[in-house]
């Protein structure tokens, strides 16, 4: 008989990446991935603990898989990730009826724990963090086919300790991967097909410096340039204070790279970036924003940003807007600041009134959404190049793709198109999207 698994994924794309990796072991060891939880023999969630709330659906989930375990005896239910890294044991005391948790560093375990838990219906907790040399050796490659825009990690932790964040408890140090790998990786995956390739990291801006890599994140970025039959490049996250002149500079003279930044700021407030331990002041963050915009005119920023840490004033809340006003991003994911266990701010005093933080961050909220829909707009009546990526939920002979501003365009066109640069015309313009049509090469 064979085997079934069930995975669910929450969080970052570092989750994304890993989930991939799960589903290969599994795969490996005769398990064939299903589509509902009751069709499963083995539950698996990949989970996220960056803000309560995303915390708190892991709980959710696994409380509606607790009957399915009455049902059946012989399932077996297994939390990975960032709630599985930071709960550890706890999580197995909790909940009973968990056959298995594995940390960040122990995704390569489970094939082994899996099968323990079914042969004997042993648990087990694997959530220890190992040392670089050990991670090394276990980064995912990624080099299956299909698609032609692809996630490729340059570097894994991170060492900043922002005092609000969960991430360096739960992923552990940086360590940067050997730059002959990640290019031979890309090499492989534009054989296969691949046309665009994001390079990930919590921090790629500090690529190498703390690790074994023989080449600076610049000179990286410049042979990846090189790779023939590659188009575009992306990387995430940037750290505002790693961002170098050298870095930004780049923008301006590699021609594969597209001309977007995510770059979070946090905070617009000089007080409250200090508390958080960001290592840069507004100044210095609208200067670095400055040069980017005078190398590359058209970027497109995009930027996360904080409403309520501990101990905001209206002033300090007041600055952020203003921030987001003076930059005016494309797109800005914002966060109701929530206490995280283990970190430095989670003790700060923070008096503020649930409601007023609400209050403003619905101001910034509405205020940024102006700001990005004007933006997009503005692209209406021009054209730019959509790398053609596949066919568009929207209907038959419909593609989508997306502009080097990464802005998903949906437009009418051949399959054949897929993988190619397309000269498309925007029409109009959506929330999320945009519609266009293919007009001839210029
Ligand atoms: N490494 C990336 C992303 C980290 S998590 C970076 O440094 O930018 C993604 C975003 O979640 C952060 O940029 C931050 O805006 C938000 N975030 C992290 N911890 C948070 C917390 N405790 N409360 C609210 N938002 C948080
Ligand atoms: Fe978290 Fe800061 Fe590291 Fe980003 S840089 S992952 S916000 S600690
Ligand atoms: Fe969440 Fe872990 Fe990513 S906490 S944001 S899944 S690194």
């Amino acid at each position: 008989m064979t085997s079934t698994f069930y995975l669910e994924t929450f969080g970052c794309q570092m989750n994304v990446v890993d989930s991939e990796r799960i589903v290969a072991l599994l795969s490996d060891m005769g398990l064939t991935q299903v589509d509902t939880p009751e069709e499963a023999r083995v539950i698996l969630l990949n989970t996220c603990s960056v803000r309560d709330k995303a915390e708190r659906r892991v709980y959710g989930h696994l409380g509606r898989y607790k009957p399915l375990k009455q049902q059946r005896k012989d399932l077996i239910i297994g939390v990975g990730g960032c709630v599985a890294q930071q709960e550890g044991e706890n999580l197995l005391e909790k909940l009973p009826f968990l056959d298995l948790v594995f940390g960040t560093h122990n995704v390569h375990k489970l094939p082994e724990m899996v099968r323990a838990a079914m042969n004997d219906r042993s648990r087990s907790l694997e959530t220890e963090f190992l040392d670089n040399e050990a991670r090394l050796q276990l980064f995912p490659t990624r080099t299956d086919t299909g698609s032609i825009t692809r996630f490729v990690t340059v570097m894994q932790g991170c060492d900043n300790f922002c005092t609000y964040c969960v991430v360096p408890h739960v992923r552990g140090r940086e360590v940067s991967r050997p730059s002959a790998e990640i290019l031979e990786e890309i090499q492989a995956l534009v054989a296969q097909g691949v046309r665009e390739v994001t390079l990930l990291g919590q921090n790629v801006n500090s690529y190498g410096l703390k690790g074994e890599s023989e080449l600076s994140f610049v000179e990286l970025l410049e042979q990846i340039n090189d790779i023939e039959g590659l188009e575009r490049i992306r990387f995430t996250t940037s750290h505002p204070r790693d961002l170098s002149d050298e870095l930004i500079e780049t923008f301006g003279r590699l021609g594969k790279l597209c001309h977007q930044l995510h770059l979070p700021f946090q905070s617009g407030s000089d007080r409250i970036l200090e508390l958080m331990n960001r290592g840069y002041s507004r100044q210095q963050y609208l200067d670095k924003v400055a040069r980017l915009k005078s190398v590359c005119p058209d970027i497109r920023l995009t930027t996360d940003l904080i409403v309520g840490f501990p101990g905001e004033t209206l002033e300090d809340f007041e600055q952020t807007l203003s921030l987001v006003e003076q930059v005016r991003y494309a797109d800005a994911f914002t966060f109701l600041y929530s206490a995280r266990p283990g970190t430095a701010a989670a003790h700060m005093s923070d008096d503020l009134d649930p409601a007023e933080r609400q209050r403003r961050f619905e101001r910034l909220v509405k205020r940024q959404e102006q700001v990005s829909a004007e933006i997009w707009q503005s692209d209406v009546g021009g054209t730019f190049d959509v790398l053609v990526e596949g066919e568009s939920k929207q209907g038959q002979g419909q593609l989508f793709g997306r502009t080097a501003s990464n802005r998903i365009v949906n437009f009418e066109g051949e399959i054949s198109l897929l993988g190619r640069c397309v000269p498309v015309k925007i029409l109009r313009c959506g929330k999320n999207s945009m519609v266009g049509e293919q007009v001839a090469a210029g």
